[in-house]
């Protein structure tokens, strides 16, 4: 089980730290990976409140080449470096605000396998999509062309699908459709890659009450929590919530 937090640009540097140290003095008994996925500004501090417990710490986004010439950009490589063992790839808002295409996403993730970085493929179809009854359509293309010519391991990656309008909308997927689509992304990894073990988070409006109707989906390995993880009684509430079952 994963639970997993995007706190995206919410917080500033000392909102970071304040809310990291209240969930590493919180005792929560859940057999869970926990993770933060915090600015980058803040990472390194976050790593270090984070070091030798159950939380992992991941990058929001990384850059495809390792050095160079890339204003602004920070490699898979120096995520690395300061102690990530996760990586957001292809998020929603990387991909509709910064224009982030099918093709920038697998160089992300053939960046984060080469430096041993588990890259957190996110995918998902927006409102058009899905009133065009274009969703597997477009979650296919988002599917295929990240994994396309990867040397792919089980395990070595995991996949969050974040249907974009669900995304800070309140307006969370139904776990029975996110439990569809789960088990259609696992039976594509299997049918085309041949991988059996690849998680399957779901994201997009999870919060405590909502949070175990999809953890108890049979296809559902984990959530990806934004809005809700960036406050602690939100987000203490959810990891609760799981916990107790
Ligand atoms: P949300 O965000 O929980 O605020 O909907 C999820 C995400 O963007 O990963």
């Amino acid at each position: 089980m994963y639970i997993f937090a995007n706190w995206k640009m919410y917080l500033d540097f000392d909102e970071s730290c304040i809310l990291m140290s209240q969930l590493m003095a919180e005792n929560f008994d859940i057999d869970a990976q926990l993770g933060i996925f915090p600015s980058t500004l803040a990472f390194s501090e976050i790593e270090k409140l984070a070091r030798d417990t159950q939380w992992g710490i991941g990058a929001q986004n990384v850059a495809w080449v390792e050095k160079g010439a890339y204003t602004g950009a920070v490699s898979a490589h120096l995520f690395k470096e300061v102690g990530a063992q996760y990586a957001m790839v292809g998020h929603s808002e990387r991909r509709h605000i910064f224009g982030e295409k099918n093709e920038d996403t697998q160089k992300k993730m053939q960046a984060c396998l080469d430096v041993g970085l588990v890259p957190v493929l996110c995918i998902g179809e927006t409102q058009e999509d899905k009133e065009n009854d274009k969703r597997q359509y477009r979650l296919k293309r988002q599917l295929h062309e990240a994994l396309q010519g990867l040397d792919l391991q089980e395990e070595s990656f995991l996949v969050a699908y974040e249907p974009v309008w669900a995304i800070g909308s309140g307006t969370p997927c139904t776990d029975t459709d996110a439990e569809d689509v789960a088990g259609w992304i696992k039976s594509e990894l299997k049918d085309t890659f041949n991988l059996a073990n690849i998680a399957v988070l779901y994201g997009g409006s999870v919060d405590s009450k909502n949070v175990l109707s999809y953890t108890t989906q049979p296809s559902i390995d984990g959530v990806l929590v934004g809005g809700a993880s960036a406050k602690f009684d939100t987000f203490s509430a959810l990891i609760r919530a799981v916990a107790k079952g």
